[in-house]
């Protein structure tokens, strides 16, 4: 039997791909992961979790567990509309979605707006998974660079007046992580975050923003595109994955009306009832407010022993961003980084090769992401030693 020609023409094209999670190398449990992009594993809270779901099967018993779930499921919604609330954005029940963390909702979203002619627009670098979920719907797509203050708008607007006065066909939307973004962890000025509606408005594209980081900044916060959007064009992307536990898989998509209706109608039952029961049970009796100060403090602090040990052990040739707020930081080197990834992890240390995060892998060769979420912070240092080692040894060998 030729399994293969059974594949309907987009899941054929769709394999054409890279496979999806190539970035991530199997590691050894010793290796110090600065590759990845998870929660410091004592802020995850198992302990709290246990008690949400002994205490809600001891309140409704089997309930949670059946097909029509919890009455907790609705009670989510309403804490992800009063915690969106306070953000300044103001959603109805009728305008939000809560899916299988952000991941579902992106390709949710992919899926009611993506043809396979659809043209996209993604930030160069961009999170890689969203890339991935993409290249199954669509080939067509355009990448705008990031720089320290996020998306370059300009070259955005230069590049849609481009397209229009040549008659070329306009993006449906644009993917961006405004806040803290994943690669790079730059945060995009207020000016741009402006100048981006304006362009959505002026040139007739959807915007989905992606805010899993949003609510970890380490000083300032940023204003959602989503809060000052008056034109209904913004779907914003939101995640409990960074701020309580990706494998409860709890996520949520903001936009108007019509566009939570055409997703639920694709979503239907491809979520976790038990999981929305559980998690609101579990934010019932959590002080968010105190565990987001706990969360951006951890960071802040995690980040800043990453940064002075750049300093310290990064060769001069190495460049980063400071970031603001999130897990990552952004280092350029001057040696190929997918090249160095097997080096390093012999050294006992891995990142994640720029390449991924771009649509033109080889625009990614001398950067990597460095996740300072993860490891502790002793071992952050020895790992940004022993990589500030290698890229010496490595740059001395090719002089
Ligand atoms: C930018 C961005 N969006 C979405 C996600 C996925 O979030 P979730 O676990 O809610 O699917 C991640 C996780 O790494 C991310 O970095």
């Amino acid at each position: 039997m030729n399994v293969a020609s059974f594949f309907s023409k987009s899941t054929k094209e769709a394999l054409q791909n890279d496979p999806p999670g190539e970035w991530m190398p199997a590691l050894p449990n010793e290796c110090i992961r600065l590759s990845s992009g998870y929660p410091a594993p004592h802020l995850v809270p198992d302990e709290e979790i246990k008690q949400a779901v002994a205490s809600l099967l001891k309140e409704e018993q089997d309930l949670p567990l059946h097909y029509l779930g919890s009455p907790k499921m609705e009670k989510l919604k309403e804490q992800i509309q009063e915690r969106l609330a306070t953000r300044g954005m103001h959603v109805g029940e009728d305008e939000l979605l809560i899916t299988a963390g952000a991941c579902q909702a992106i390709d949710l979203i992919a899926r009611i707006l993506i043809d396979d002619e659809t043209l996209v627009i993604v930030e160069a670098p961009t999170y890689m998974e969203a890339l991935e979920i993409f290249q199954n719907y669509t080939s067509h797509f355009m990448s705008i660079p990031i720089d320290k203050d996020g998306l370059q708008t300009d070259l955005l607007e230069d590049l849609l007046a481009e397209r229009k006065q040549k008659g070329l066909s306009l993006p449906r939307f644009l993917y961006t992580i405004p806040t803290f973004q994943n690669p790079t962890g730059t945060n995009m000025t207020e000016e741009r975050r402006k100048h981006v509606l304006k362009l959505a408005a002026q040139y007739d594209f959807l915007i989905l923003e992606d805010d899993a980081y949003g609510e970890l900044h380490f000083e300032k916060h940023s204003t959602p595109l989503k809060a000052i959007d008056t034109d209904g064009r913004v779907l914003h992307v939101g995640s409990l994955s960074k701020v309580v536990a990706p494998g409860m898989r709890i996520g949520w998509v903001a936009a108007a009306p019509e566009f939570i209706t055409a997703m639920a109608w694709f979503k239907k039952d491809l979520d976790h009832p038990f999981a929305q029961a559980t998690m609101a049970t579990y934010l019932e009796s959590t002080d968010m407010k105190e565990r987001l100060e706990t969360l951006r403090s951890t960071y802040q602090a995690k980040c800043s022993v990453l940064l002075s040990a750049l300093e310290q052990y990064m060769p001069t040739s190495a460049s980063w961003y400071v970031p603001e707020g999130g897990y990552f930081v952004w280092l350029k080197v001057a040696v190929d980084t997918s090249e160095l990834l097997a080096q390093a992890m012999e050294a006992g240390i891995s990142f994640v090769p720029g390449r991924y995060f771009f649509l033109s892998q080889e625009d990614g060769t001398q950067y990597l992401r460095l996740s300072f979420s993860y490891a502790n912070e002793k071992n952050i240092k020895e790992g940004i030693k022993r990589l500030g080692n290698l890229l010496e040894e490595v740059e001395s060998s090719e002089r």
